[in-house]
């Protein structure tokens, strides 16, 4: 297993880094190319541990899959029937599995197909009943049996109209991909507005379906036959890109993010504003530079276009070093806290109370060796060990790499003092 070390504190970090293409649009995209009878070309690819999952997951499926890494290029050729068995070792390491329910309905309606279930998740539970209600609305029943969903549809997909009860971001891709090529029209509401679920529309409309916003989060679909070649450029990681402008924050530095639309980040942006950092953005990329004097905050997550769940614990490792006290509430998951037991062995004052983190800033913190839980906890955990005195080491960080392409060296490029090391 690997670890890192990182040798703090590193003040006032300075310098730029280029983002790379946004996993959770990845993930949706490849899943999509499911879809296609043609060869499906994604460009801008973050080569993270997720991405080459769902790449051995669509060739366990049956799909024609090809690496052109110096490039960040996939292309995937669907034009074999596929295997209609997703596998509970595939999903239960990566939970966004679960995307290729959609597209494999779409294509094999009649067929059986069989998707395991992930199960429970370090972020607490992760049902998918809301995918399965929705594939309902569409003519699709399910049974489980062994961990698996059985689900099909007797006489073929036919358009409806149906609600979310609340916002979900997988749930969403997955009915538009069940969707694009049914007969008739399907009405979707209460949709997820991510950018990463708009990248997927915006792909599967240039592709030729035909998905129409009607209101701010309802879309209509019309059914088409087939699609024709799809080509596409991933957005740029809004997740990533916070993460980089807080190795900024957490160390009153400067930091340049490179290849990112500012628009994903406006909730975070103005929370960083108010905190007192300054911010500068540009056409696609954002500058961070240190305020004079920090003020406390309280947020609150939600779904896009408020404060990400996913750049919470990243805040919070932030929120350690401004003065006074800061308060996070978290709505979307109910275990997202990891990282706090871990920063509060640095030193960090941090309570819970529910849903509820109080942080009280600016005590000093100290070196410490910690477990790294969950993808997002571990940057948070990373940003700890920057600001501490003395040397961390953090273990588990398979958890990071799912998600952070070329993790390490861009902390190096930062002038973070990372050292990998490899555990018997
Ligand atoms: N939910 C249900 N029933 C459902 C679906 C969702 O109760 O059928 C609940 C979930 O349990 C959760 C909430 O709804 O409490 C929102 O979950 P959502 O479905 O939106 O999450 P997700 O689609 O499984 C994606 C990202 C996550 C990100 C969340 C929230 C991908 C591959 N994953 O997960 O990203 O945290 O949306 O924005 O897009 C990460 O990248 O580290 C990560 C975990």
């Amino acid at each position: 297993m690997k670890s890192y070390i990182i040798n703090g504190p590193n003040k006032a970090v300075k310098g730029e880094i280029n983002i790379s293409g946004a996993k959770n649009s990845c993930l949706p995209l490849m899943a999509a190319s499911i879809l296609f009878k043609r060869k499906v070309i994604l460009k801008n690819v973050p080569f993270v541990k997720d991405v080459l999952t769902m790449k051995d997951l669509l060739i366990s499926l049956g799909a024609k899959v090809e690496l052109i890494r110096e490039k960040k290029i996939i292309k995937i050729t669907n034009n074999k029937r596929h295997k209609l068995v997703v596998p509970y070792n595939l999903v239960s390491t990566m939970r966004a599995g679960v995307l290729t329910m959609g597209p494999l309905l779409a294509r094999y309606p009649k067929n059986k197909i069989k998707v395991a279930l992930g199960g429970g998740c370090a972020l607490g539970i992760r049902d998918t009943s809301w995918h399965l209600s929705g594939f309902k609305s569409l003519g699709a029943v399910n049974t489980l049996s062994k961990g698996y969903v059985n689900i099909y549809s007797k006489n073929g997909l036919k358009g409806n109209i149906y609600k979310f009860p609340k916002v979900t971001v997988t749930g969403s891709s997955n009915l538009i991909m069940a969707s694009v090529l049914i007969s008739g029209e399907h009405i979707i509401k209460n949709i997820s507005i991510e950018p990463e679920v708009k990248d997927l529309i915006k792909f599967l409309n240039n592709s030729g379906a035909k998905i129409k916003f009607i209101g701010k989060r309802s879309i209509k679909i019309i059914g088409v036959h087939d699609l024709i070649d799809g080509e596409h450029t991933i957005i740029g990681d809004r997740i990533e890109a916070f993460s980089y402008l807080c190795v900024g924050a957490a160390t009153n530095g400067r930091i340049k993010v490179k290849n990112i639309n500012p628009n994903y980040l406006n909730a975070e942006l103005n929370i960083l504003k108010k905190i007192g950092y300054k911010i500068v953005m540009n056409h696609n990329s954002i500058i961070l530079s240190h305020g004079k004097r920090l003020k406390p905050v309280s947020i609150k997550t939600g779904p896009w276009p408020q404060f990400a769940t996913d750049n919470m614990p990243i805040l919070l490792a932030v929120l350690t070093q401004v003065p006074g006290k800061s308060m996070i509430e978290e709505t979307i998951f109910s275990n997202r806290f990891m990282a706090v037991p871990e920063l509060k062995r640095m030193g960090a004052k941090i309570s819970i109370k529910k849903n509820k983190a109080f942080i009280i800033g600016q005590k000093k913190l100290k070196s410490a060796d910690c477990i790294s839980s969950d993808l997002r906890t571990t940057f948070s955990i990373i940003l700890g060990a920057i600001s501490a005195e003395g040397s961390s080491t953090i273990s588990r960080i398979y958890h990071g790499l799912r998600g952070y392409e070329n993790l390490s060296t861009k902390l190096k490029k930062l002038g973070i003092k990372i050292k990998l090391k490899n555990n018997v």
